[in-house]
């Protein structure tokens, strides 16, 4: 089972987060972050660059690889998952450039990029740990529903309900590209622990979906269900729609202290 922290704010959820990477780069200083973009997981980016630097933890080894991408935006678009991923995580957190990979959503090398990016990640040894948020339609990474528990990295078909959500970072919603890049649901669940973190009402049915329905390629964010390691960090309105919600407040305050997240 996921371990389901209910936290008062986003900032909360940032910090615990931090803690648990930055705890883990000191361990191990060339670790792998599976790094996911969208609003979600900007404020562990920001706990994580200013934690670092006060503890002056070396972060020069540490290594990257993002979710998912856009296929067919010019590069260094703004909005291109690379430059989203150079601007609220390399630059801050001072990580080194060549070490942060994101899928490649270039049409010319596109039949052969999921390959190439499965390859590299199965390289690095695998992701330590993977920062996901979940869409209003359930998705993890870009895997909308229906997407195969056993995908991996290859280019998908945004729904429209994404390219909506998208919209308010392009100018409108018909400049939100069609297709993406993602690592796939079995990609995804070979990382050695999954943080997923939602805020606001808007998640609170999906968040639900993913922890306590039925495992279900139509609510993709069920596949955590599968992970043996599961940390899901929630604020009160994302948390808003668990049944077991009075279980996961009583296991977290009972947790062992030998127990990290
Ligand atoms: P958001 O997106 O973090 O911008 O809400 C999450 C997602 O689509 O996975």
């Amino acid at each position: 089972m996921a371990e389901v922290v209910v936290v008062a704010d986003k900032e909360a959820a940032g910090e615990l987060a931090a803690e648990s990477i930055q705890a883990l780069i000191a361990a191990k200083p060339d670790a792998v972050l599976g790094l996911a973009t969208g609003s979600t997981p900007l404020p562990v980016y920001r706990a994580l660059a200013r934690r670092v630097a006060a503890a002056g933890t070396d972060v020069s080894h540490v290594r990257g690889y993002a979710l998912d991408e856009y296929v067919g935006l010019p590069a260094g678009h703004p909005e291109s998952y690379r430059a989203v991923i150079t601007r609220e995580v390399v630059e801050p957190l001072g990580l080194t450039p060549s070490l942060i990979h994101v899928p490649n959503g270039a049409i010319a090398t596109i039949e052969h990029a999921g390959a190439d990016y499965e390859k590299a990640i199965a390289e690095s040894g695998g992701v330590d740990v993977q920062l996901l948020g979940i869409g209003t339609d359930g998705h993890i990474g870009f895997n909308e529903p229906g997407s195969s528990f056993a995908s991996v990295t290859r280019v998908k078909t945004l729904t429209e309900q994404t390219r909506k959500d998208n919209a308010r970072f392009f100018a409108s919603e018909d400049d939100v590209p069609m297709h993406c890049i993602t690592q796939g649901l079995s990609t995804i669940l070979r990382a050695r622990h999954l943080l997923l973190l939602a805020f606001g009402e808007g998640k609170a049915e999906a968040l639900a979906g993913a922890v306590e329905g039925p495992v279900s390629a139509s609510n993709p964010g069920s596949a955590i269900q599968l992970h043996p390691h599961v940390t899901v960090l929630v604020d009160e309105a994302a948390a808003s729609k668990l049944r077991n919600i009075d279980y996961y407040r009583y296991a977290y305050a009972h947790k062992p202290a030998w127990q990290k997240l």
